[in-house]
């Protein structure tokens, strides 16, 4: 199959040309931003009718979430606009598409984990344009595919285990808050789960995480012991404690409950502590 991965450079899109990327599987073509820009129709439309794939995986995105409240054209430029010049040159190629969305269409106020049919209600520009994405995807490319997913981490990219581990070198005391909740999900296994859901061309809204829900304190506290490192330099403190205050809201439950694959009878990915002692691991070999 010939497979065209968008946001190629990005964290989770460097781990999705390795899956697809694997000798023997698919013929991946990855685009960065300066090879198909998202919020460009013409260079998208270029890429796609030029390449004819015929399945595109969008893991591009504009995610640095407090700059986005600063500039919301940008980043529904990027987030929407990107999404739906996709939607019609997929159309036009007959390519399936499957895009990646976030935790943050949730406002987080409900108790429980988050299921595919609750209700959205995004409280940050990042949200309000990812949510954007997503209806422009579902309804401009039939069949098509949007995954969401929450607290990604991996090998290649920014991201908290990385920041952990840096921090944590220097010793402590290093403060993290302890009333949002979340599933760290881990690049290569959720590029697993993006290669089987493309492949299979199932259409549809899915959360896709790792499992197991901890705090970003409880996340750090295991960062810092699976590094052999003492975890009680990791202290916890409250959203309202951070100083200075993040412009974004974040969600104080992101918790994905990854019901429609659950239902479907499809395995879910691993509790997250098995590929973050994989992780930590491969950042320090
Ligand atoms: N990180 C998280 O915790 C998290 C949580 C939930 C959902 N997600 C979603 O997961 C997906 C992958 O995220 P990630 O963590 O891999 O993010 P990332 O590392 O920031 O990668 C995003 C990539 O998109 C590219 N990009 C930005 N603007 C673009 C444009 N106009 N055209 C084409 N590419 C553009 C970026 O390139 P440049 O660097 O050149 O700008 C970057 O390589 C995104 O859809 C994100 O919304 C992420």
């Amino acid at each position: 199959m010939k497979v065209l991965v968008s946001g190629a450079g990005g964290q989770l899109g460097t781990d999705l040309l390795a899956a697809f990327g694997r000798p023997g599987h698919h013929d991946v073509l990855g685009a960065t931003r300066s090879e198909m820009d998202l919020a460009e129709r013409s260079s998208v439309l270029a890429a796609v009718t030029g390449w004819r794939p015929e399945l595109i995986v969008n893991a591009g995105a504009w995610t640095a979430v407090d700059a986005c409240e600063s500039d919301p054209d940008r980043a529904f430029r990027v987030n929407a606009l990107g999404p739906r010049h996709l939607a019609e040159a997929a159309a036009r190629v007959g390519a399936h598409l499957v895009h990646v969305s976030t935790d943050y269409v949730f406002d987080g106020t409900k108790d429980d984990p988050y299921t595919e049919w609750d209700p959205t209600a995004p409280a940050s520009v990042y949200g309000r344009s990812k949510l954007a994405g997503e209806q422009e995807v579902l309804a401009g490319a039939p069949g098509a595919a949007v995954i969401r997913t929450a607290w990604v981490c991996g090998v290649h990219g920014a991201n908290m285990v990385k920041t952990v581990l840096r921090l944590s070198a220097g010793g402590g005391p290093l403060r993290f808050v302890d009333d949002q909740h979340g599933c760290p999900t881990f690049t290569d296994d959720l590029a697993g789960m993006i290669y089987r859901l493309g492949v299979d061309r199932r259409p549809g809204l899915f959360h896709v995480t790792n499992q197991g829900p901890t705090t970003w304190f409880g996340f750090a506290r295991d960062v810092v012991a699976a590094a052999g490192r003492d975890p009680g330099m990791i202290e916890p403190i409250t959203t309202a404690e951070l100083d200075p205050p993040r412009p974004a809201p974040r969600p104080r439950n992101s918790v994905l409950d990854n019901a429609a694959l659950r239902l479907s009878g499809v395995p879910l990915l691993a509790e997250h502590h098995e590929p973050l002692e994989r992780t930590v691991a491969a950042l320090l070999a």
